[in-house]
């Protein structure tokens, strides 16, 4: 018998150094235990690994590597051997992973699934809760997963926040967040982690405002809510008054359905919440969009920046504004166009009499893409994947608001707006049809206003006689 050591339960460096090795000498996966932490003293007579440096390298496909990193973090016992039997049939056939029928591709496939689903559950259904400690404000939450995904997904907290001080308890390891390094702990048990504060009334006032009837259904809340969570959230505790008030809202439910399922869409659907009050429930509809954009993951920008920067503004406004993608200091701020370009447009708005409190200002991207120079962070352009996965939360902002008059700020958005490149100095001064009925107009981004070396003057005067058409045009389609 071998012994191949990693160092914790989702090691997976050391099984891939182990599994090189073993594989090299032809070690069948029967003969391997796979042993988390120290080595008991009592595997009597087993040998050590080989060093894995000794091993020569070979290549495995790279969906391989995607697939093993997911299943480690897996909590079957099973899944080291069941990799290392992958590896072993991947020296043989390489292309073996595509054989989408195998018992073993496809149990591998399942864990991997599993996992990505808890991480996505961890990423969800944490809630912090503030406490103070000698350092100042801390926010502490529990977190119970099924499998061993904490590590892996601490980066995505320490991205989301960032600037927060924070520890995630759980029972198998304890991260800790300092606004500068991620440290582990050993885990806890729920009574070290405190309970009930100001963040859940911020939770519970907002479940309240998207709470739907529908929710009741126990069957459909568990899907997506697994039971073991609900005693952690503090919005399940706002379920029974909700419950008590929601057969006079089931009545209006009922209304908004219909029209939904008779058009299949959600502008019908928009349009009957409007009816039912009026100016009523598009609020929740949005918050509900937000909520949604934040866990965002269509293509890999969600893994850039710090958090999604959703549009904002009202949402009767008769104007919105589609820039490119929030940069480096919309990203810290979770707004939109606040950073020099927001400024440049700010003071082009007023002069040009626009009103920027009654518009709807958002970007065609929705998270900041940038490269990293040392401790700066240079803004890179979003790739037409990255425009076309981000459009469908344009479309559902669209939907909802629908502006008689939205405005392309640059080549990006236009992008994003009419579905395919387009030139501004083409479109620019003129309104295009848009296919809800509006109008689409095309100016420049406020940021080639900032860029620009060549008169600089008469380009940002262009720009203001643009934005003031603008605002002419509404007030005649008023
Ligand atoms: N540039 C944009 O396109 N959007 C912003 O929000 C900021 C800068």
């Amino acid at each position: 018998m071998r012994v191949a050591l990693l160092e914790n339960e989702e090691d997976f460096d050391g099984w891939r150094n182990a599994a090189r090795a073993l594989a090299a000498a032809r070690v069948p996966p029967a003969e391997i235990t796979w042993q988390v932490g120290e080595q008991p003293a009592d595997l009597f007579g087993d040998e050590a690994v080989l060093d894995p440096a000794d091993a020569p390298a070979f290549s495995v496909p790279r969906p391989f590597v995607e697939l093993a990193r997911s299943v480690i973090c897996h909590s079957d016992p099973e899944r080291f051997s069941l990799l290392y039997t992958m590896l072993l049939r991947l020296r043989r056939q390489p292309r073996a992973l595509e054989d989408s029928a195998d018992p073993l591709v496809r149990r591998l496939e399942a864990l991997a699934k599993e996992v990505r689903r808890d991480i996505h559950k961890m990423r969800a259904f944490v809630r912090f809760r503030e406490v103070e400690d000698e350092g100042g404000t801390r926010f502490v939450a529990w977190f119970e997963p099924d499998h061993h995904i904490v590590r892996t997904n601490a980066g995505f907290f320490v991205r989301r926040f960032a600037s927060m001080r924070w520890s995630i308890l759980t029972p198998e390891v304890s991260i800790h967040w300092d606004g500068e390094t991620l440290s582990e702990g050993p885990g806890a048990t729920k009574s070290e982690a405190p309970s009930g504060d100001p963040v859940e009334e911020v939770w519970k006032t907002y479940y309240a405002s998207i709470f739907n009837p529908a929710r009741v259904k126990v069957k459909a809340m568990t899907k997506e809510m697994p039971k073991k969570y609900w005693k952690n959230m503090p919005e399940t505790a706002l379920v029974g008054e909700l419950i008590a008030g929601a057969q006079a809202r089931e009545a209006e439910m009922v209304e908004k359905s219909r029209a939904k399922a008779a058009s299949g869409g959600l502008a019908r659907a928009v349009e009957a919440e409007r009816r039912v009050e009026p100016g009523g429930n598009m609020l929740a509809a949005w918050e509900a969009l937000v909520v949604d954009a934040r866990a965002c993951t269509r293509c890999d920008l969600h893994k850039c920046g710090t958090q999604t920067v959703f549009g904002e503004g009202p949402l009767d406004a008769k104007i919105m504004f589609v820039g490119e993608q929030p940069g480096d200091q919309e990203d810290l701020a979770g707004k939109p166009f606040v950073g020099p370009a927001g400024q440049l447009f700010d003071r082009a708005l007023a002069e040009a009499g626009v009103d920027r409190a009654a518009t709807y200002v958002t970007n065609a991207v929705k998270h900041f893409k940038f490269e990293r120079r040392g401790k700066r962070r240079i803004h890179s352009k979003p790739d037409a994947g990255e425009i076309t996965a981000c459009r469908w939360w344009i479309e559902q902002e669209r939907t909802l608001i629908r502006p008689p008059v939205t405005v392309a700020l640059g080549a990006t958005a236009a992008r994003s707006l009419f579905g395919k490149n387009v030139t501004i100095s083409a479109l620019r001064g003129a309104p295009q049809q848009a296919l809800d009925g509006g109008e689409t107009w095309v100016t420049v981004h406020p940021s080639f206003l900032l860029r620009v070396r060549d008169n600089r003057e008469e380009e940002y005067a262009r720009f203001v006689e643009d934005l003031r058409k603008v605002g002419e045009r509404v007030r005649e389609l008023a």
